[in-house]
């Protein structure tokens, strides 16, 4: 699209979000499929899919409630689409025990992968990216378990989604949208006898920009300097807060983790290719203290790297992004006096553009109009990070480390009692990077491993804690030849992971849950200008989900847009196991027994 290129800044920002980015000299972010490349418009339309385990509901006939039903075609730089939102009065007045959103979608013809968000009263619900249509058509759905956004549900407000899409000649698929609720009765989850821990939230806060806008209520920052934030006053009966933040990058910064150091964008004259390194963050400010950060999962849209390799399986976490929790109750003493407090965020070497927001969930002593608390302990030492590279011309590699730590122990005192709450991160990150072959080879091989947690003292309960541990590798091989005029040839091989161990323990015993989700991708194509003009892509993955409370397995692969093989099964390969605490000591070279949780919350009462 060498017009669009040419154009102004705004026209420019009409395509940030589609993809095809060769991740390095090369790079060109915006590329369609010539006419060959797409497909007959006779063959019936393609389900496209993202692997997940099936949402566990009650088994009983949900009450079902269509929220919106929309056409989005030029709707770039318009406001939200909106709909006025109220308790479905033919759903029975209980409270459900499962709330889930469903968003489907169809579109023919051609058109970029949009991201987008779906918000009620100003509290995301869901960040997610479309799928790129085909003349034929295509048609997905995504699941979401909405549960924990209940007190949203109760209440009459305003649901608003943003899908910035731009329709013309060449770019024609407009998407036919309906979202759903289904409620579910009866049935219930294993619940927590330590108040405000797995319950929804009383309340929920936006930290989200309010309508009307022409945008998404998303804070879009820009740069490495761009703080954006929002104040909030929250009710003085709060005893337990949680931020949950929401992060998707695009543009200058979609492929943040291929960004080479700016020395060798300078040293080598190039222009038009993102730098800043290959190091992100989110780092998140309660006034002026950091209280957490979010090493986002690298997740890759619909149309990234090489488009052919998410049809029809799309890659880990592009139909339902995921978002980040923080604990923020060891806090609340500070926030507590009724007045204004400002939660913001940053993003560590940002380029332009990433779209962060958070929901702030609340919980609220019934029987008492002021909570009080306060921060007996606080350690949030300065990013580690370190950086080794040697290059000549075009070749050469970079090696990026970064560490983070943070901790923070605080108690409230609600009617409940006092209740003492530890809250930490240990963040751990590694990029190589790799140039070759005069930089038409670029090879990532990178880690992002996280332990976080909260541990809980409470005069009824006793301890209870919540950890969680992952780790997201990741790996990229791209190689550009043949590279003539205009043309050029692309081989991309991706390999990434998805894996997370959470562990809940209380009085009456553990909640385990893993969950590898692994995924390899291979493909070629042919580009000329901003065509697509041959190729082929397909993905291999493997999910496999083992918890208490059941299991899901599913190991699925496409090629050239068909499926190969497609085995799923809800049975635990290793059940016999659970229940043994052997399993976790032998999972988790961690603290998790009561002993260490009382060594983290002893401070508490030297403090207070
Ligand atoms: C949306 O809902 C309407 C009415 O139920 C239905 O006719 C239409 O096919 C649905 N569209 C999608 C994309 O599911
Ligand atoms: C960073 O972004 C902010 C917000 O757009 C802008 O005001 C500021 O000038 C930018 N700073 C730099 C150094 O570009
Ligand atoms: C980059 O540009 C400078 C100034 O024009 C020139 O001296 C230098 O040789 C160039 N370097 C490369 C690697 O092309
Ligand atoms: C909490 O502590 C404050 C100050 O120490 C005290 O005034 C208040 O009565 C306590 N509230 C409860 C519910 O224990
Ligand atoms: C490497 O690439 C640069 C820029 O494309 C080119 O000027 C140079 O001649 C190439 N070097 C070799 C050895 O091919
Ligand atoms: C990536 O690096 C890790 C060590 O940091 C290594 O174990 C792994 O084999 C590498 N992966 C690839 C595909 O090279
Ligand atoms: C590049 O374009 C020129 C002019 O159109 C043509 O003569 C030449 O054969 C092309 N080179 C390749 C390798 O396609
Ligand atoms: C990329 O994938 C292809 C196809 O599986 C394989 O032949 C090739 O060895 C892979 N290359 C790298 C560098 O991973
Ligand atoms: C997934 O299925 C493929 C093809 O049937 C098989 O070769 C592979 O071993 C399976 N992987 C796992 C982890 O079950
Ligand atoms: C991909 O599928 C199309 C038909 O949909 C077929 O024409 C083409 O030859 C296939 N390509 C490969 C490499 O298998």
């Amino acid at each position: 699209m060498p017009a669009m290129a040419a154009s102004p800044p705004l026209l420019l920002l009409l395509l940030l979000f589609v993809s095809v980015s060769t991740a390095h000299l090369h790079r060109s972010t915006h590329r369609v499929f010539e006419n060959s490349m797409i497909g007959p418009s006779t063959i019936p339309p393609s389900t496209f899919f993202e692997v997940t385990k099936p949402i566990s509901v009650p088994d009983s006939t949900p009450c079902s409630t269509l929220l919106l039903q929309h056409d989005f075609a030029f709707t770039y730089g318009k406001p939200p689409v909106t709909a006025p939102y109220s308790f479905p009065s033919h759903c029975p007045q209980s409270p459900p025990s499962k709330i889930v959103l469903e968003w489907t979608a169809t579109s023919r013809g051609r058109q970029f992968d949009r991201i987008f968000g779906v918000w009620l009263s100003g509290v995301e619900l869901l960040r997610s990216c479309t799928a790129e249509p085909r003349p034929n058509g295509i048609i997905w759905t995504v699941r979401k378990d909405v549960t924990r956004y209940s007190s949203i549900f109760a209440r009459s407000s305003t649901l608003a989604v943003y899908l910035g899409n731009l329709v013309d000649s060449t770019y024609t698929g407009v998407y036919h949208v309906n979202i759903s609720l289904h409620f579910y009765y009866h049935g219930s989850d294993h619940s927590s006898a330590t108040p405000g821990f797995n319950s929804p939230a009383d309340l929920i806060l936006p930290i989200s920009r309010s309508l009307p806008l022409n945008d998404g209520l998303w804070l879009p920052i820009q740069n490495s300097t761009d703080a954006q934030s929002k104040q909030v006053r929250i009710p003085t009966n709060t005893y337990r807060a949680v931020l949950e933040v929401f992060v998707s990058f695009h543009s200058d910064d979609e492929f943040w983790y291929t960004n080479p150091p700016n020395d060798y964008i300078t040293e080598n004259n190039i222009t038009g290719l993102p730098g800043n390194g290959a190091f992100r963050e989110v780092v998140v400010f309660l006034d002026d203290s950091v209280i957490g950060a979010v090493w986002p999962f690298p997740v890759i849209y619909t149309g990234g790297i090489n488009p052919l390799l998410w049809r029809p399986i799309t890659g880990i976490g592009s139909f339902d992004l995921p978002s980040y929790d923080i604990e923020v109750t060891p806090f609340l003493g500070k926030i507590l006096d009724g007045k204004l407090h400002e939660f913001g965020f940053r993003v560590t070497d940002a380029l332009d553009v990433w779209f962060v927001d958070a929901n702030l969930h609340l919980w609220l002593d019934g029987k008492n109009e002021r909570v009080h608390g306060e921060l007996v302990e606080y350690k949030a030492p300065a990013l580690e990070q370190s950086s080794v590279y040697k290059f000549k011309g075009l070749d050469g590699s970079f090696r990026r480390n970064a560490r983070r730590e943070l901790s923070a122990t605080g108690w409230v005192n609600s009617s409940y009692g006092k209740i003492s709450t530890h809250f930490f991160q240990k963040l751990e990150y590694e990029n190589l990077m790799v140039f070759d072959g005069n930089g038409s080879v670029q090879v990532i091989n990178q880690t992002t491993g996280s332990h976080f947690g909260t541990y809980v003292r409470h005069p009824s309960s006793g301890l209870y804690s919540e950890q969680v541990f992952q780790a997201f590798p990741l790996y990229v091989y791209t190689a550009t030849i043949d590279h003539a005029n205009d043309s050029y040839s692309m081989v991309a091989n991706l390999s990434r992971g998805f894996n997370e161990k959470k562990l809940l323990g209380e009085q009456d015993g553990l909640v385990f849950s893993s969950l590898w989700n692994l995924q390899d991708s291979q493909g070629e194509m042919r580009v000329k200008g901003n065509l697509v003009t041959s190729g082929v892509g397909g993905s291999k993955q493997v999910y496999r989900y083992e918890s208490t409370g059941g299991c899901y397995f599913r190991n699925v692969s496409s090629y050239n847009y068909t499926l190969l093989n497609d085995e799923s099964g809800a049975s635990c390969a290793v059940s016999s196991l659970f229940g043994s605490e052997n399993l976790f000591t032998k999972f988790l070279p961690y603290p998790t027994r009561r002993a260490s949780l009382s060594l983290e919350l002893g401070d508490v009462e030297k403090g207070d």
